[in-house]
């Protein structure tokens, strides 16, 4: 019959479309570059895995710059179970009045963990508050401080920028090593 005749013309002539549109998609294909042209450099605290590397962080070199607003704000976090005025009460969590260059347990009148209580002759300085702050159940296995830990090393040295100021005589801020040397940068040129 005529029909089937037109039927079947019109069947090959969606399958050659189909298959011109196939070949054509083919053609357009871009092959990138296996490696981008340009490299953004970032600190990397984890690998590709996702895994935990060693971090190479410079926290003393963040402190020196960080932002005492920003890490008052931060300790929102730590408000539960911390006060941080002098003479402060002490909560779940003791006061932390003057906690840089203090001794771990500090206050005598807080019940603080064994290992806490073990490590009471060491002096918290500004690496340490750091590494405790990141990880307290790395830093001191058995901690009573259930927090789970202040992930970015920027917010970290904003608080400890922000504990450093809660004392009468605050501790010498640390150098910021990668700062340029005063009046290394070119005065401008005067006109004429
Ligand atoms: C859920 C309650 C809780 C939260 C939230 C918390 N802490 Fe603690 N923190 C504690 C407890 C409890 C201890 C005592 C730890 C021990 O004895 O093991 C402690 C101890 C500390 C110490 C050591 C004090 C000393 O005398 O040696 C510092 C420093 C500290 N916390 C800082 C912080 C900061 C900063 C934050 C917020 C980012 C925070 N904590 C959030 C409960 C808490």
């Amino acid at each position: 019959m005529e029909s089937n005749k037109i039927f079947a013309a019109l069947l090959l002539a969606g399958i050659i479309a189909m298959l011109s549109g196939f070949t054509a998609k083919k053609m357009v294909t871009i092959h990138m570059p296996e490696e981008p042209s340009y490299v953004i450099e970032v600190a990397e605290t984890t690998d590709a895995a996702g895994g935990e590397v060693a971090e190479e962080i410079d926290i003393l070199s963040m402190i020196a710059v960080g932002d005492v607003a920003k890490g008052e704000k931060l300790s929102k976090a730590c408000a539960a179970c911390h006060s941080f005025e002098k003479g402060g009460p002490n909560r779940v969590g003791p006061n932390l009045w003057d906690i840089v260059n203090a001794k771990h347990a500090h206050l005598s009148d807080f019940p603080y963990s064994e290992v806490f209580v073990g490590m009471k002759d060491k002096t918290w300085t500004y690496e340490n508050i750091s590494d405790f702050l990141a990880k307290p159940k790395q830093y001191a296995p058995g901690t009573k401080m259930s927090y789970i830990g202040m992930k970015k090393p920027e917010d970290r040295a904003n608080i400890i920028a922000w504990l450093r100021t809660l004392s009468d005589s605050p501790a010498a801020l640390p150098e910021a090593k990668a700062a340029p040397a005063e009046g290394a940068t070119d005065a401008p040129a005067a006109a004429e």
